[in-house]
């Protein structure tokens, strides 16, 4: 039996998705006198990490958050940095993702994103579409609010083709507008760093998901930090409004 497979027996079920909050590559870096972008680089691994741990534990969805549609506001250099670590990031990787079954979603506006990283998004996501493990779900270029108006918009342009009563709208309908439409509701969303804020991730989607705020940065993300946040989900009481049961 391989050390993974020994260590998912021991940790407890899984939940089905977990999404995750990316934050503290620039402190990390900062605290060793880094340039930011080495913590970008190290959280990159990080994410490597998450990703396979996810698979093993047999966890269903991982949404990572990678770059808000806020983060456009850094400096142009940092931006060029997180782009060129995508690229890099996604043509080395995606065989070894292919192979570990993964199969690739990317959601967010692609709106400004570079031609070549649209083309490299759209030949992971055929690549990997037929896979049936871990299904992993990159938020690129990813607001909330963005995606909720795209959604209302959405919704009006049924209503003014005569196709949708304004009456008759309903929450199943707006979420089927989203870009997680066929993807269910993270259960547990994970923000490293200590920052205790969602900054636009996931807000329709996470009405219920367990909040789990840890104080690693990013980059130090590991195994043992994943089991502790699923150890913390256990102890939830998740009563989505109602009495105890
Ligand atoms: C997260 O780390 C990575 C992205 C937002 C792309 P940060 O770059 O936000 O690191 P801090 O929060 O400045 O430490
Ligand atoms: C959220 O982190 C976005 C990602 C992790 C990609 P930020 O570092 O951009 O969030 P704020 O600015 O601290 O809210
Ligand atoms: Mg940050």
């Amino acid at each position: 039996m391989t050390q993974a497979a020994t260590s998912s027996a021991a940790a407890p079920q899984a939940p089905a998705h977990i999404a995750i909050i990316m934050d503290g590559n620039g402190r990390w870096a900062k605290a060793r006198g880094l340039p930011r972008v080495a913590g970008h680089q190290r959280g990159a691994e990080a994410a490597r990490i998450a990703v396979r741990s996810c698979g093993e534990l047999g966890v269903k969805y991982l949404t990572l958050y990678a770059f808000s549609s806020e983060n456009w506001k850094r400096p142009v250099a940092e931006v060029d940095d997180l782009m060129s670590l995508l690229r890099f990031y996604l043509r080395r990787e995606i065989g070894s993702l292919a192979e570990q079954g993964v199969r690739l979603r990317f959601i967010g506006s692609r709106e400004r994103l570079a031609p070549d990283i649209i083309t490299e998004i759209e030949r992971s996501e055929a690549l990997t579409h037929a896979n049936s493990g871990l299904t992993l779900v990159v938020a690129l270029n990813y607001g909330s609010h963005e995606e909720i108006v795209q959604a209302a918009r959405l919704l009006a342009e049924d209503v003014a083709k005569g196709a949708l009563r304004p009456a008759d709208i309903d929450e199943a309908m707006f979420a089927a507008r989203l870009s997680t439409a066929d993807i269910p509701n993270p259960d547990l969303l994970i923000r490293t760093s200590g920052e205790q804020r969602l900054s636009n991730f996931l807000l329709w989607q996470a009405a219920y998901s367990e909040l789990v705020f840890l104080d690693t940065c990013w980059p130090d993300f590991s195994r043992e930090s994943l089991d502790q946040a699923i150890r913390e989900f256990h102890r939830r009481d998740r009563r989505f409004g109602a009495t105890h049961g």
